[in-house]
């Protein structure tokens, strides 16, 4: 989603903004734009597409003397991927750049239009300058808190006014934003990574928050009153942003699994008290977007059956809008790789305002999620830039398989905890073997690259597996799939099953998998073409297509993760796909 950098100082501000905007590029973006002022003069530069093409426009300009700015990638929301859509925007005095939705655009937009006011884009964000340019006054701030006042959506803003050469000013409400202060120098951003290479302190803006940029100084207020602000010191580790020799990002990060998987359990594993008990609740609520979602769906499958409390799985999206949810003590885990997306944000402040706990199982430490939930757990994936997520995913559904392990045993359901502790310990090395099954994936991808519409089937945690499974392949391959219940499929959809059609059957669930067979054979009498894909022993009463270790209930599924990825990973590579960056998506998704 959009990213957003200024930089005040004494360096060259192209260079900074440029750092900056490349170190945002992995949120996803279709345009961006920089602007510069110095004596009055503003200077502004967009390109659609790549910020490699910003760079060729930047080549013949003498820009090195401009010591601040503004910069924006842009991820089309109002209006397509245009020039007159990129920000930086300008309306007279102001110009500024935005991140987030405003939601009563058209109100606004038809109020200014009968006062005779043309707008040039199809943007929200323009109605924001224009509205700053009509109520600008000398006291700035006062201007801006006026504007807000009359915003609804969400915004984080970098703003240049042209008679203050020596002055940028920052909003931040419901996006992300966060200030970081040098010596002799000062930065924003939307999140910390682009700016980690010049600074360590940061200053975190709270929601409604504005702040007054100096190079010297950083003035904070809220509803117009100075607010001190703390300055937190935080070492990013340095992140390996190379492919070490592989093509894409993707299949870097999905071999990166049984490291990080290594990394993240040992300290749970060393000392098991660590991982929060949990059983004081009577429901357990799992919140997030996307991927993350579908890894509560695993999570919530092994909470009910093996830990015996009731748990729920809820798209943040609906979850923030859905009357009468919390009956009893409820915890509610909010699962978040970037920690900043807009809907599990909104679910966690929902929870936390009906007084329910709050648990975080998420990646980025210094993230909105990680400062605000009541507890986190860290997945410490590092940085994952492809768009796609894999290690991340992995190890959100490995915490939550750990989770659901604790519960278990705390409530002594589970007794011999060390044999389990035992298989936790050995599971990186049965998922690198079966990342060594690259080639039979490969092979897989062949048969279906060609194909419109792929089926994956399963039941129970397989159904969850499969949940995932989807969704990779149809993110990065462009190509139609749906996961299923098994049992589902003959309500409606196996009207789509012609000869030929994949379908995925994921039997890992002895106590369910006669089931998932029998579905898979009324498909394949429908000319379906059945991929199985199930564990050592199952297999030896099927012939499956790939079959993967047998190992405890609470860590089979980590075995199915690493082998529909990489048959994801080659569907799209054979067609040919912009697999780190499949097209209209974000990373970072920042917005409702
Ligand atoms: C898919 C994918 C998304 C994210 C979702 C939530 O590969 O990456 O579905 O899982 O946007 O993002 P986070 O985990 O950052 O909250």
């Amino acid at each position: 989603m959009c990213g957003i950098v200024g930089y005040i100082g004494n360096k060259s501000a192209k260079e900074v903004l440029l750092s900056g905007l490349k170190n945002l590029e992995y949120r996803g973006y279709d345009s961006s734009g920089l602007a510069f002022l110095q004596n009055g003069k503003i200077e502004i530069i967009k390109s659609v597409g790549k910020i490699s093409n910003l760079e060729k426009k930047l080549e013949s300009m003498e820009l090195d003397d401009y010591t601040m700015g503004i910069a924006h990638t842009r991820w089309a929301t109002h209006g397509g991927a245009t020039l007159l859509n990129a920000h930086p925007h300008q309306v007279g005095d102001i110009t500024l750049v935005h991140n987030g939705i405003i939601e009563n655009v058209d109100v606004l937009k038809e109020e200014l239009k009968h006062e005779g006011i043309c707008f040039q884009s199809e943007t929200d964000t323009e109605v924001i300058a224009v509205l700053l340019n009509k109520y600008l006054e000398k006291d700035v701030l006062k201007s801006i808190n006026q504007v807000m006042n009359k915003l609804k959506g969400s915004f984080a803003l970098g703003i240049i006014v042209k008679s203050q050469d020596h002055r940028l000013y920052v909003v931040k409400k419901d996006s992300p934003l966060v200030i970081g202060v040098g010596e002799g120098e000062t930065f924003f951003a939307s999140d910390i990574t682009a700016i980690n290479t010049y600074t360590n302190d940061f200053i975190f803006l709270d929601e409604g928050e504005i702040a007054e940029i100096t190079k010297e100084d950083v003035i904070v207020y809220s509803n117009l009153h100075k607010v001190e602000k703390k300055v937190n010191t935080i070492h990013v580790e340095a992140q390996d942003k190379d492919k070490n020799g592989f093509e894409h990002f993707m299949l870097k990060e999905i071999y990166e699994e049984p490291s990080v998987l290594e990394n993240t359990l040992k300290k749970y594993l060393d000392d098991f008290k660590q991982v929060p008990n949990l059983s004081k609740y009577e429901e357990i609520h799992i919140v997030a977007c996307g991927s993350a979602m579908y890894a509560g769906m695993i999570g919530k499958t092994l909470l009910e059956e093996e830990a015996n409390t009731k748990s729920i799985v809820e798209v943040a999206s609906e979850y923030r809008y859905k009357k009468n949810i919390y009956n009893v003590k409820t915890l509610v885990i909010l699962v978040s790789q970037s920690g900043e997306t807009a809907d599990t944000i909104a679910a966690l402040r929902k929870a936390k305002e009906n007084g329910q706990d709050t648990l975080a199982v998420v990646n980025v430490k210094t993230s909105t999620i990680a400062r605000e939930a009541d507890q986190c757990i860290f997945i410490e994936a590092g940085e994952e830039i492809a768009v796609a997520t894999t290690k991340a995913y992995m190890l959100q559904v490995a915490v939550l398989s750990l989770l659901a392990l604790k519960l278990s045993y705390d409530k002594k359901i589970v007794t011999d905890i060390d044999s389990y502790l035992s298989d936790f310990k050995k599971i990186p090395g049965f998922v690198k073997n079966v990342i060594d099954k690259e080639s039979i994936c490969q092979k897989i991808a062949k048969e279906i690259y060609r194909c419109e519409d792929v089926f994956f089937i399963g039941r129970k945690i397989d159904y969850a597996i499969c949940l995932e499974g989807s969704l990779k392949l149809k993110e990065v391959s462009y190509i139609h799939s749906e996961a299923y219940q098994a049992g589902e499929l003959k309500h409606g959809t196996i009207s789509l099953i012609e000869k030929g059609t994949p379908v995925f059957g994921i039997i890992t669930d002895k106590t369910i998998a006669e089931k998932t067979i029998s579905n898979i054979i009324e498909v394949t009498a429908r000319g379906a073409k059945k991929i199985l894909i199930t564990t050592d022993d199952l297999n030896q009463s099927m012939d499956g297509d790939l079959s993967v270790a047998t190992i405890n209930q609470f860590l089979q599924p980590l075995l199915i993760v690493p082998i529909l990825q990489l048959i994801a990973y080659h569907t799209a590579k054979l067609r040919n796909c912009d697999i780190d960056k499949p097209k209209n998506l974000a990373k970072s998704v920042t917005v409702e």
